[in-house]
């Protein structure tokens, strides 16, 4: 059966409802972890100034930004103001889902 023109409003709206339930399903953990690759690329890999962490180990990003939480990283220009938004949970997930990039 070919889509007629009455048809597609149809269509869309259930793309459209598809695409919330998508949505839906992104964790909280997940759009924190975006706020980080905005800065520090998509795979991690650091494009321009901000340095890769994509060769980081989950542990290593955690004692990374423990440091900066703690605001130890003196030459820091950002992350040191970045890191204490979050509590120590959530820099452990934010972590564990960065080291773990497909
Ligand atoms: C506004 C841009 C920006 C955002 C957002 C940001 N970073 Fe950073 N990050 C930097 C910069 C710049 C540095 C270098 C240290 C500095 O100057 O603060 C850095 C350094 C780091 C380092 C240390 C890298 C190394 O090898 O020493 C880690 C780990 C890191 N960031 C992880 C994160 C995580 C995890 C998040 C999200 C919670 C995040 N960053 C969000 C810009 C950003």
């Amino acid at each position: 059966m070919a889509i007629g023109a009455r048809t597609w409003p149809i269509v869309l709206a259930g793309v459209l409802a598809g695409t919330a339930a998508a949505q839906a399903e992104i964790t909280r953990v997940e759009v924190m972890a975006d706020s980080c690759l905005a800065c520090h690329g998509a795979e991690a890999q650091g494009p321009g100034p901000m340095p890769a962490i994509n060769d980081l180990t989950e542990q290593g990003i955690v004692n990374k930004l423990m440091t900066f939480r703690e605001d130890e990283a003196k030459d820091a220009t950002l992350m040191n103001r970045h890191a204490p938004a979050y509590s120590q949970d959530e820099i452990r997930a934010i972590a564990e889902h960065i080291a773990n990039l497909e």
